[in-house]
């Protein structure tokens, strides 16, 4: 897609091809992600924070048939037996291995099956006329659902112990290792959110104005050299940098490093998809809870962004005044422009990506890691939840906090400059970093 905002709309054909591109391109993620283990270890439970593998690949199946068979096309549940089961709500990750799931070749033949009566669907339905309809929504919906799963998946597998089993080639591109450590955002009014995107979801919307200070914004995330200055300073044995459920939780869990990092001789080593390997000082840190990335900041006397901080610093392009798709306009990202896709199983190094950069020259917004911001997750004023209050609306509140940009892992049909993410400050297993700011 290359329309902006506002969009001119596309034609049918148009959008039924890019809607069966982006369900088969998550469905050959999905076949990569569950096809390079044995069925043993896709009905295992690998964390007790994640579901096994064969859970995920038959609840993608079924939201498929739940949102696109049976709700806009009326139809009857294939299987009624198995609803319960994939349900998300009905039960928590750590049950999911003790119900009666599908085995991993029925799980495949399920997800097939109903995939090919979605392109049937797809090929006779009218993309207007209704709002699941308008645009190809519901198709859209359904991959980004797929493609999330995927990066569920993928944490999943860095989660498992044994043997690596996924491989990719590291990022290549250009990169510029001095570039000045920060960039000024200027003060005022700018666009935020998207009535316009058509395939945005409900808490992305609407667009409206808001307002902010002047402030400063890193210009890249923070990187694991400038991340390890913060452990060798004792940052986290000192409560002056930490929230209070932030200092229980790593006094607790004895926690003193990133996830899946530990010392040896003293050499700061992680573990990275079953692979050992040192902690690279160039890339940017993952796997950092929010109370983390806080204390972090702090301990630099900065700040986390606000939300608003984060996609001014994204979108806002000071010469024209408008909101942009992305932070380098409104085309669709290619491989030049962000690390996203599971094109590479890790971070590029802190100040990659020239082709990526906003307007004013902040870099790497968009993929390589998720960004931690200051701000609870919360309605836009005039939201309205879509197509279920589940999507967003229950999650709503001062527990979760707004991650932003995408990942690595993420893939560009559910990332976007105004892409919203959400999770617990304290969950560090999910690919996310940050980079801080300040005021002027
Ligand atoms: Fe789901």
């Amino acid at each position: 897609m290359t329309t902006g905002s506002p969009a001119a709309p596309e034609s049918a054909s148009r959008l039924r091809e890019r809607a069966a591109a982006a369900l088969t391109a998550a469905r050959i993620r999905t076949a990569g992600l569950t096809d390079a283990v044995t069925d043993e270890e896709l009905v295992a439970q690998h964390s007790p924070l994640m579901s096994p593998l064969v859970w995920d690949l038959a609840h993608i199946g079924n939201q498929e048939e739940l949102w696109l068979l049976r709700r806009v096309a009326g139809r009857e549940s294939m299987r009624p037996e198995i609803e319960p089961l994939y349900d998300a709500f009905q039960h928590p990750r750590a049950e999911r291995p003790k119900l009666p799931l599908l085995g991993p070749a029925e799980a495949r033949r399920y997800a097939s099956e109903v995939r090919g009566r979605v392109f049937d669907l797809l090929e006779s339905t009218p993309l207007e006329g209704s709002t699941l309809l308008d645009d190809g929504f519901a198709f859209g919906m359904i991959a980004q659902h797929e493609q999330q799963h995927d990066e569920t998946m993928l944490i999943t597998h860095q989660l498992r112990r044994g043997a690596p089993v996924l491989t990719a080639p590291d990022p290549d591109g250009p990169y510029d290792p001095s570039l000045a450590a920060e960039v000024l955002v200027p003060g005022g009014p700018f666009t935020m959110g998207t009535s316009a995107e058509p395939w945005s979801l409900d808490n992305e919307r609407p667009s409206h104005v808001r307002d902010t200070a002047p402030f400063w914004i890193d210009t890249v995330p923070v990187t694991n050299a400038a991340y390890l200055a913060f452990i060798a300073d004792g940052g986290y044995r000192d409560p002056r940098w930490w929230a209070a459920p932030g200092w229980e939780q790593i006094r607790e869990h004895s926690i003193e490093a990133p996830l899946f990092w530990h010392q040896e001789a003293g050499q700061w080593l992680r573990r990275r998809f079953g692979v050992i390997e040192p902690v690279p000082d160039e890339e940017p840190v993952l796997h950092v809870s929010w109370y983390e990335a806080d204390a972090y900041a702090r301990w630099a006397g900065r700040r986390l962004p606000t939300e608003t901080e984060w996609e001014k610093a994204a979108r806002y392009d000071p010469a024209t005044g408008r909101s942009t798709r992305y932070p380098w306009g409104d085309a669709d990202p290619t491989p030049a422009h962000a690390n996203l896709g599971q094109r590479h199983l890790r971070p590029a190094r802190a100040g990659s990506y020239p082709a990526g950069a906003s307007p004013l020259g902040v870099r790497q917004l968009i993929g390589d890691v998720w960004e931690w911001t200051s701000s609870d997750f919360l309605p836009y004023p005039g939201f309205r939840p879509f197509p279920y209050r589940e999507y967003s609306e229950v999650f709503f509140g001062p527990e979760h906090k707004v991650l932003r940009g995408g990942s690595f892992a993420v893939d560009p049909v559910a990332c976007r400059g105004t892409f919203r993410n959400w999770d617990l400050p304290v969950r560090r297993q999910i690919f996310a970093g940050f980079r801080t700011a300040r005021d002027l």
